[in-house]
C-alpha cells in the first residue's frame, strides 16, 4: 500500500472516505489534515499554524475549543448521552428553545429541532405545506428560492437552491421556481448594503402572476447569501419581499443557517436587515459546530395552528422529527455557546468591528485587477476572481491553495473567494489575513 506523503493515512484509508462537497482525487495526492484547533487557529498534521479565516464553515464564530462548551460536553455525555426524541424529552431542549428565542424577533418564539441546516430547511418546507393544508388551503404546495441561493444538499434544499452546479446531477427535486439573485450591474464593491437592486423583488410578482398565489406555499431566501459568495441584500429588498408575501398570502422563510446568531452584528439577518419572516431556518452557530445541532423558529401562529387542529391530545400534531432532534449533548453544547455569545456581548463586538473589517476587505480591490467585486456586511465578506477562460473555478481554487501553504484557511466556491472570521478576531489578524491575501492575488497575474 503506498503511503501519502505528510500523513500515515494509506492510499487504502484515504480511498474509503468519500468526502463531502471536495475534490476528492486532488485532495487525495495532497491532503489537507487538520490535527487540532484553538482559538482561531487550527494545527496541521505537520504542526503548522492555520488562521481560520472562515470560523470552521461559519460554524466557529466563538473559535475553536472552547472551555465552556466542551466542558457542558463532557459532562453531559456522563450524565445523559441520549435520550429518546419522541414522546419523552429531557430539559436541556426546553432551556436551550427558550435561549434561542432570545435572539429570534418576537412573533418567532417556537423552536423545532433538527441536526444541520438541510434538516431545517426540510422542516421549513414540510411544514410550511403542512401549514396550509390546515388552513384549507392544500393547492399552495410550490416554492420559489432565489439564484445562488444555498439551503444545504437535501432534496428539498437542492430544489429550492439557486447554485447550478448543485442542482445538474440530481434531476426532479420538488417543485420550485427562482427569483434572480441581486447581484446587479454597477454594484461591484459596494460597502455593507447595494443602493441598487431593490428591484429584483418584484419578479417575485412575475412568479406569482405565473403560477398563482394559490398554489405558492412559501418564499426561501437567506438574508445574506453565504455559499453564493456573500451577496448582501440590496437596500428595501426583503422589505418589498415581506410585503408581496404579505399580500398574496404566502409565507417568507429566511434561512438564517449563516446569519443567525453575530454573524451579521445582530441576532439575526432579520434584526440586521429589519425584516421579519415567518419562520426562520438555523443551524451552525447554535452549537459553535461542536455537536452537529439545526433548529427552526417558527411564529406562534403556525404553532398554534398545528395545536389547534391536532385532534385527540395523545395524537401527533405534526409526523415529523429526527433520531437526533434535541440530542441532549447538542443542546449542552447550544447553551454554553448561545450563553458564551451573550455573556462576552460578542454580536456588539461584531457590529463594532464591522467597519473596521469593511475598511480592511476593501484594500483588496487596489491589490490585483482580478478582484471584480468585494461585499461584506458584519464579519462575512466575498469576492469575485475574474475567470481563467473556461475553467471558472480554478483561480480561487488555486488562491485557497495558496492561502493553505501561507498558513490561512479561506472558503473558495464557484468564482468567488469567501471569508468569516471568528467573532473574537483582532484587528491585526485581520491585517494579517488581508495582506496574506492581496498578496496571494499578486501572485496570480
Ligand atoms: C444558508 C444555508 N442553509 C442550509 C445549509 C445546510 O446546512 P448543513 O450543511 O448543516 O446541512 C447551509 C450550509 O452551509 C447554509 O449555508
Amino acid at each position: 500500500m503506498s503511503q501519502i506523503a505528510k500523513t500515515k493515512l494509506t492510499q487504502t484509508q484515504l480511498d474509503a472516505h468519500w468526502m463531502a462537497y471536495t475534490g476528492n482525487r486532488q485532495f487525495k495526492q495532497d491532503p489537507r489534515l487538520i490535527a487540532s484547533a484553538e482559538g482561531h487557529y487550527y494545527t496541521d498534521i505537520d504542526g503548522r499554524r492555520i488562521f481560520d479565516g472562515l470560523s470552521g464553515l461559519w460554524t466557529c464564530g466563538l473559535g475553536h475549543s472552547v472551555p465552556s462548551i466542551n466542558e457542558a460536553v463532557a459532562k453531559q455525555i456522563k450524565t445523559l448521552d441520549y435520550s429518546p426524541a419522541f414522546q419523552f424529552g429531557h430539559e436541556k431542549s426546553f432551556l436551550l428553545a427558550e435561549k434561542i428565542t432570545e435572539f429570534m424577533p418576537a412573533p418567532l418564539n417556537r423552536i423545532f429541532f433538527t441536526g444541520s441546516g438541510s434538516e431545517s430547511v426540510d422542516t421549513a418546507l414540510k411544514i410550511a405545506r403542512a401549514y396550509w393544508r390546515k388552513k384549507g388551503k392544500g393547492t399552495k404546495t410550490k416554492f420559489i428560492g432565489r439564484a445562488k441561493g444555498y439551503h444545504g444538499a437535501g432534496v428539498s434544499g437542492f430544489s429550492v437552491g439557486g447554485i447550478p452546479a448543485n442542482r445538474t446531477l440530481y434531476g426532479q427535486g420538488l417543485e420550485s421556481y427562482h427569483l434572480p439573485h441581486t447581484q446587479v450591474p454597477g454594484t461591484e464593491f459596494s460597502k455593507g448594503m447595494p443602493e441598487k437592486g431593490k428591484e429584483r423583488a418584484e419578479e417575485l410578482l412575475n412568479l406569482i402572476n405565473m403560477h398563482d398565489a394559490s398554489n405558492i406555499a412559501a418564499v426561501i431566501v437567506e438574508p445574506m447569501s453565504g455559499s453564493g459568495g456573500v451577496i448582501v441584500p440590496p437596500v428595501g429588498y426583503l422589505q418589498r419581499l415581506r410585503q408581496i408575501c404579505d399580500e398574496h398570502d404566502i409565507l417568507l422563510i429566511f434561512d438564517e443557517v449563516i446569519t443567525g446568531f453575530g454573524r451579521m452584528g445582530a441576532k439575526t439577518g432579520a434584526e440586521a436587515f429589519g425584516v421579519t419572516p415567518d419562520i426562520i431556518t438555523l443551524a451552525k452557530q447554535v452549537t459553535n459546530g461542536a455537536i452537529p445541532m439545526g433548529a427552526v423558529a417558527f411564529k406562534q401562529e403556525i404553532y398554534d395552528t398545528f395545536m389547534e387542529t391536532g385532534g385527540a391530545d395523545y395524537m401527533l400534531e405534526v409526523p415529523h422529527g429526527y433520531t437526533y432532534s434535541a440530542h441532549p449533548i447538542a443542546c449542552a453544547a447550544g447553551l454554553a455557546s448561545l450563553e458564551a455569545i451573550t455573556q462576552q456581548n460578542l454580536i456588539d463586538r461584531v457590529k463594532e468591528m464591522s467597519p473596521i473589517w469593511e475598511a480592511c476587505v476593501h484594500q483588496l480591490k487596489a491589490a490585483s485587477p482580478l478582484v471584480t467585486d468585494i461585499r461584506n456586511y458584519g464579519f462575512a465578506s466575498g469576492m469575485s476572481i475574474a475567470h481563467i477562460d473556461g475553467e471558472p473555478a480554478k483561480r480561487p481554487f488555486q488562491i485557497a491553495m495558496r492561502m493553505w501553504e501561507k498558513g490561512y484557511y479561506v472558503r473558495y466556491g464557484a468564482d468567488t473567494i469567501q471569508l468569516a472570521p471568528p467573532f473574537t478576531t483582532e484587528k491585526s489578524e485581520m491585517d494579517s489575513l488581508i495582506n496574506a491575501l492581496g498578496d496571494t492575488l499578486k501572485e496570480q497575474h
